[in-house]
């Protein structure tokens, strides 16, 4: 009945996850209010190991994309789950870090790192620095030397696939800040230079195509340009890259008409495709890494708000203002992304009004949604957006200094917080006069 398995009503009529009310949550914690479905967390790690482990044996590994959703619980979670980790950031670094992730299954991305960030992944031992351009190469190389510790390098590549998703959020054509473009020959250039170096070590290559993508058929599609040029790789220089990492980009559901294919579909298209394009070039196949982030943490988690005032604009619309907003979520301000939303103490009421959902933000632009069908929503009902566990609490911020909203974990119907509400005190802790 709802996007998310972990989602359910109680005899109340109240919306639960992970076995909890919501009202109760919202009493206990108050809103706004992120939840994260644990064991939903666990699942979907459990199922992309696993797929890993049907499709490419032990030769592979799914390395959880941290932007999507990052604070210390998660990081250990990865970790409990045998996952690897994305991160792009010194920040994303050092909260893995903090937990005693494993570094050697770190993957360090980022087209722009900056000399301080390279020299504490080469310090923390993280296994594969993904290097996006001639600069970074030069420069972690000379970093290296400095620390006389070798780099495991991957090279980001463009391999100029177009996935049909919003602009903002797609990587793999050529006119993208990230990486190096095949058709211009750049990558090529980077392999060569890379290779003439002596404090790194090229181990493979790193794509990534886009977010929130349906189709199969691009990820297939760059499977198969990735392997054709590890293949004129060996080719040209001789050298035998062994690992090729796809990158993330699976789409989730975010609307009931949302109809994103199971990762099991995903992994068993593209692992035909790995395999047949490797036995066709006569090349072992690589270890394989794919880096989900939204999939793994955004139908996991729910945002709860109270709802304040509800204007009704006759003729024009309906807005209903919540207690967050853009702070807690820019996607739709900033990608125009739908969400499913709904009254969590009257669950079970049918939806009859199409409403904007807006936040508190000084800022007309500060709306939730548009056209939302809800039910009849009245100041001091608790609104829930469904499926926010992920580029949500990651991309918050203090506009307006308002204070970020807590994390609180859900499992078997218990509850725990796992990041704190932020205070007012947080809010000028770092002002000096
Ligand atoms: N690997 C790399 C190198 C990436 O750049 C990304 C996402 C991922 C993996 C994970 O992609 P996912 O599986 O989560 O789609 N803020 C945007 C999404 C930006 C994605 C950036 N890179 C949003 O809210 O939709």
């Amino acid at each position: 009945m709802f996007i998310s398995d972990c989602l359910g009503i109680n005899d109340k009529g109240n919306l639960t996850i992970g076995g909890c009310d919501t009202l109760e949550l919202v009493q206990r914690y108050a809103t706004p209010l992120y939840v994260m479905d644990e064991q939903q967390l666990r699942e979907h790690c459990r199922q992309y190991r696993s797929s890993i482990e049907k499709y490419y044996g032990g030769n592979g590994l799914v390395a959880y994309a941290s932007k999507s959703f990052c604070c210390k619980a998660v990081c250990r979670l990865a970790m409990e789950e045998g996952l690897g980790l994305d991160v792009v950031s010194g920040g994303e670094l050092y909260t893995a870090m903090s937990v005693g992730f494993p570094a050697q299954r770190i993957f360090f991305h980022g087209n722009n790192k900056t000399p301080q960030e390279l020299t504490e992944a080469l310090e923390y031992g993280v296994g594969q620095i993904v290097v996006d351009n001639l600069t970074e190469l030069e420069l972690l190389n000379q970093l290296a030397k400095s620390q006389e510790r070798v780099a495991r390098i991957l090279l980001r590549v463009k391999p100029g696939i177009d996935a049909h998703t919003h602009n903002f959020i797609r990587t793999g054509q050529i006119d993208s800040k990230f990486g190096l473009a095949l058709e211009t020959g750049e990558a090529m250039q980077a392999v060569k230079a890379a290779a003439a170096l002596d404090w790194v070590q090229l181990v493979g290559l790193h794509c990534h195509i886009g977010s929130q993508i349906f189709d199969i058929a691009p990820f297939e599609e760059t499977a198969r340009v990735m392997l054709r040029f590890m293949a004129q790789i060996r080719e040209e220089t001789g050298l035998e890259l062994t690992m090729l990492n796809l990158g993330g980009g699976f789409g989730i559901q975010y609307l009931p008409e949302h109809d994103p294919k199971p990762y099991e579909t995903y992994m068993d298209g593209v692992s035909r495709t790995v395999h047949s394009e490797c036995e066709k070039l006569g090349m072992k196949i690589p270890f394989i890494v794919i880096e989900p982030g939204r999939s793994v943490s955004g139908p996991a988690g729910i945002t709860l708000y109270r709802v304040g005032s509800v204007k009704e604009i006759p003729g024009v619309r309906t807005y209903v203002s919540v207690d967050g907003g853009m702070t807690d979520n820019p996607r739709y301000a900033l990608y125009q992304a739908e969400y499913e939303m709904l009254v969590a103490n009257k669950a079970s009421q049918p939806k009859t009004q199409k409403v904007t959902v807006a936040g508190k933000c000084c800022e007309s632009g500060d709306l939730l949604g548009e056209n939302i069908p809800l039910q009849q929503a009245v100041p001091g009902d608790v609104l829930a957006v469904l499926a926010t566990g992920a580029y949500n609490y990651s991309m918050s911020s203090n506009y307006n200094r308002l204070p970020k909203p807590p994390v609180v974990f859900v499992r078997d119907g218990k509850a725990r917080v796992v990041v704190k509400r932020e205070t007012l005190e947080d809010l000028i802790r770092n002002d000096c006069e």
